[in-house]
C-alpha cells in the first residue's frame, strides 16, 4: 500500500502537536502503520535551527534569509532521512509543520516567492490541514504550557503569520490544503480533522 503524507499546520499554540498524536491513534486504530514527525526536525540541521530560534528570543535574531534557507535545508534532510523511507515502506507519515510554515512565518519577513522557490525540491504533501485558531486563544494555550518562548511567539507577529496562512494556503504548489476551525475543545477539533483526513486517505 502506498504511503500517505499528512501535514498539520497552524500558528504557535494552535494545538497541532496534540492533534498529531490523536490522529496517529486514529490511523493506528484503522490499521495503518504510522510515523509521527515534525519540523524543525530532530536531525542535525533541525536541532541547530531550534537552538537559533531560542537564541533569537533573547539575543540577536539570525538573518531571516539565512533562517529560511536553514528551514528549507532541514526539510530536504528530514525528507531523505525519515519521511521518504517511511512513505516507501507504506506508512502514514504525520508531520507537524512543513512547507506552509515556511511560507507563513518566513513570508512575514521575506518575499514569499523566494521562500516558495527554495522549497521547490520538497515533495508535495498528500494533504495539509491548517488548524486555524484565533491569536488570543493560541496565546492563552501557549501561556498555559509555560515553556520558554521562541523568537516568533509575539502576538503581533502571530497575527501576521495567521493572515499569511490564510493567504498562502491556496498556492498551487502546496497541493490539497484544508482549513479547520481549531478554536473549539480538543475533542471537537479532533473529530473535525479526522473527518477531513479520513475522506482523503481512503479515496
Ligand atoms: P514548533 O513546532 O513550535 O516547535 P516547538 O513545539 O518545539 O516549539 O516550531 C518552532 C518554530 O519554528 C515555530 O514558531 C514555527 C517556526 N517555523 C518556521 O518559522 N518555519 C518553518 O518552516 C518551520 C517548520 C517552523
Amino acid at each position: 500500500m502506498a504511503g500517505f503524507f499528512l501535514v498539520l499546520e497552524g500558528i504557535d499554540g494552535s494545538g497541532t502537536t496534540t492533534q498529531a498524536a490523536r490522529l496517529a491513534a486514529r490511523f493506528t486504530a484503522a490499521g495503518a502503520r504510522v510515523v509521527q514527525t515534525c519540523e524543525p526536525s530532530r536531525g542535525p540541521i533541525g536541532t541547530h535551527v531550534r537552538q537559533l530560534l531560542r537564541d533569537g528570543a533573547t539575543g540577536t535574531p539570525t538573518d531571516p534569509g539565512a533562517l529560511a534557507l536553514l528551514f528549507a535545508a532541514d526539510r530536504l534532510d528530514h525528507l531523505a532521512r525519515e519521511v521518504e523511507p517511511a512513505l516507501a515502506a507504506g506508512a502514514v507519515v504525520i508531520c507537524d509543520r512543513y512547507v506552509l510554515s515556511s511560507l507563513a512565518y518566513q513570508g512575514a519577513f521575506l518575499d514569499v516567492d523566494f521562500v516558495e522557490r527554495i522549497n521547490a525540491r520538497a515533495r508535495r504533501a498528500d494533504l495539509t490541514v491548517f488548524v486555524d485558531v484565533d491569536v488570543p486563544t493560541a496565546a492563552a494555550r501557549r501561556a498555559a504550557r509555560g515553556l520558554p518562548a521562541d523568537q516568533y511567539e509575539v502576538d503581533e507577529l502571530q497575527a501576521r503569520v495567521r493572515r499569511n496562512y490564510a493567504a498562502f494556503a491556496a498556492r498551487p504548489a502546496l497541493g490539497d490544503v484544508r482549513t479547520v476551525d481549531g478554536n473549539g475543545g480538543m475533542d471537537d477539533v479532533e473529530r473535525t480533522i479526522w473527518t477531513a483526513v479520513e475522506t482523503v486517505w481512503r479515496a
